[in-house]
């Protein structure tokens, strides 16, 4: 909401004495004085709501907070130095982090900061760790919504929840991470329900267009081609994580080798090579088993003998290849 919506918010909740309202806009309005680090004229509007006294018993004492149990709330903990990151990617996302750091001179320009971003790729290559680096850069907190608490099974139940969760969103500077963005859009068999899906996803988008800048929406989904331009439409940011190259592999693999103990002895380039097409998050777990052996061989083994072990396991494995064909009814390809 911009700034004018929100104080003429303020006047109406306070001229028609609905306290609720006119506490969740004075702590929209906190929310934004923060994020401008405007602490001082933060904490006095805070102060100041406290002699506003509580709703009638007919209201919820602070509306904004009946949303909290739609989000699971946590501390950002991956840094986007850690991430390995297409470069226009890295650089897109560095623009965005300095675009809310500066969001004050923007806005004094009249401009507000990219706050809408779409995240898309295949699983295990960084959607999830960028939302939840941009939320450390920015050194806010990081909400996922739950989707499980968010579905009612009454019609115009999960609106009412949406509308809540993004009432309690807006209080507060963070990043708001729409995991599986696809799988709200989806349509499903049974016509009515295709109709409230039809209404709540609209409803999602007014909601997502009319959140304030201060709220960062990040929505990550494997299947960008399911989304429909409607929704492409509303993020200004649409940045793709795909699987890495043999390349980013190497690096990825020569920063896991450099935190073990003992020297490999083997080119990380040749590991790659090795694992083929692979995911980043495959790749860590193919390390963490490594190290696994290597901590109970309690020193009796060498770490490049178990290296040598392992890539001739991984070669054994099921791959994507085979359950996909097997889905399909098709032989897999044997191995040459
Ligand atoms: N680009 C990357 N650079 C470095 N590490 C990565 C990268 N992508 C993923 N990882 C590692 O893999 C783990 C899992 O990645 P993450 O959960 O971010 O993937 P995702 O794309 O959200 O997957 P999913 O689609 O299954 O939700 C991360 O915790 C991180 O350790
Ligand atoms: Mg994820």
């Amino acid at each position: 909401m911009a700034r004018s919506d929100l104080l003429l918010s303020v006047v109406r909740a306070g001229a028609s004495g609905d306290q609720a309202a006119l506490r969740s806009s004075v702590e929209a309005i906190v929310a934004e004085e923060r994020s401008k680090n405007h602490n001082v004229l933060a904490d006095r509007l805070q102060r100041a709501l406290h002699t506003v006294s509580v709703a009638s018993p007919a209201r919820s004492p602070s509306a904004s907070h009946a949303g909290r149990d739609t989000i699971l709330e946590s501390e950002p903990r991956q840094r986007i130095d850690d991430l390995i990151l297409p470069l226009p990617v890295a650089r897109q996302v560095q623009q965005l982090v300095e675009e809310q750091h500066r969001a004050d001179l923007l806005r004094a320009n009249g401009m507000q900061p990219r706050h809408r971003v779409l995240l898309s790729g295949p699983p295990g290559n960084g959607k999830t760790s960028v939302a939840e680096a941009v939320a450390e850069a920015l050194a806010v907190q990081f909400f996922t919504v739950r989707y499980d608490a968010l579905v009612g099974s009454y019609l115009g139940e999960t609106n009412t929840r949406l509308a809540r969760l993004f009432d309690y969103a807006r209080t507060v500077p963070c990043v708001l991470f729409f995991d599986e963005f696809d799988s709200i859009g989806k349509e499903r068999g049974d016509i009515h329900e295709t109709g409230e899906i039809k209404r709540v996803v609209s409803f999602l988008l007014m909601q997502i267009d009319q959140l304030p800048s201060y709220v960062v929406t990040i929505a990550a989904t494997n299947h960008a081609e399911l989304l429909d331009r409607a929704v492409w439409r509303r993020f200004q940011l649409r940045l793709g994580l795909p699987q890495p190259s043999s390349d980013a592999l190497a690096v990825f693999l020569q920063r896991q080798f450099d935190s073990w103990p003992e020297t490999v002895g083997t080119r990380a380039s040749t590991v790659a090579s090795k694992l083929g097409a692979i995911s980043y998050a495959e790749t860590l777990e193919f390390c963490q088993t490594v190290r696994r052996q290597h901590i109970l061989s309690l020193g009796g083994r060498s770490i490049k003998d178990i290296l040598k072990e392992q890539l001739e396991l991984w070669a054994t494995r099921v791959g994507t290849n085979e359950v996909n064909a097997a889905r399909s009814g098709k032989a897999a390809p044997s191995p040459e």
